[in-house]
């Protein structure tokens, strides 16, 4: 069984030869398959966390490990690699890259995974019919609605089918309507193809659908739920 684990991470931040402690000493473990949500203030922490949990960023002390591979020690190239194969992350702000269509930005993972297939090309056209962003495939990034560039964004992380979806706020900017279209879609994908879902949300309709809730405040992962 595929899982990411966090061992006593800590992360500070210098800023104006100061030190911010966002979080200290947090130990988490996330297993194939498990939603789990992770709310908290804004400023907590929260995008850190996810950052860190998925390689992006690195704890200032303490370990992550995927199955057998500890972040820290592994070439950059390995990481590149497990990301690659095994995550998907939906940004707070979309990313999405405005010069690329929709369809080419969605395609972006393949195409570094060397899997730009016929395969995947057809895999990829139906990801887009089941988001309902197919008809905006030629169009580019900034012709599109908030909750269609957060489709886009969600399409793009699903693109070489991850184990572990992080999802930080991914219907923090949207109505009502629009997240609830969104939080379906999500917790279908994660029950129909048992992937992970990390997701940091406010959202206290959306926290429902989750296994397990956890608080980030005063520097602490706080198990709720
Ligand atoms: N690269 C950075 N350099 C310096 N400080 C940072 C950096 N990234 C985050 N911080 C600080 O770390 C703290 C946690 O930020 P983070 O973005 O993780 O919070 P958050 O819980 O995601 O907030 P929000 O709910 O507003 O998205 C904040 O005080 C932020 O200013
Ligand atoms: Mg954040």
């Amino acid at each position: 069984m595929n899982s990411i684990e966090c061992k006593n991470i800590s992360k500070s931040f210098i800023i104006n030869n100061e030190i911010l402690d966002v979080f200290s000493n947090i130990n988490f473990k996330i297993n194939e398959s498990q939603k789990i949500a992770i709310s908290g203030r804004s400023g907590a922490g929260k995008s850190t966390f996810l950052h860190i949990m998925a390689g992006l960023d690195k704890p200032t002390a303490g370990v992550v490990e995927f199955n057998e591979y500890n972040f820290s020690n592994i070439p950059l190239s390995k990481l590149s690699e497990i990301r690659l194969k095994n995550f998907g992350f939906v940004y707070q702000f979309h990313h999405l890259l405005d010069d690329l269509t929709i369809a080419e930005n969605i395609s972006i993972p393949a195409e570094l995974n060397n899997n730009f297939t016929k395969n995947k090309k057809d895999q990829i056209v139906s990801l887009m019919k089941n988001l309902n962003i197919y008809d905006r495939k030629d169009h580019l990034p900034w012709k599109l609605s908030g909750g269609e560039k957060q489709r886009v964004a969600i399409a793009r992380a699903l693109t070489n089918q991850p184990k572990f979806l992080f999802l930080d706020e991914p219907t923090g900017n949207l109505d009502e309507e629009n997240a609830s279209v969104i939080q379906d879609i999500l917790i279908n994908i994660s029950n129909d193809f048992g992937v992970a879902l990390i997701t940091a949300t406010h959202d206290n309709k959306f926290i429902k659908a989750f296994d397990s809730i956890y608080d980030l405040s005063d520097s602490k992962l706080n198990k709720i739920k």
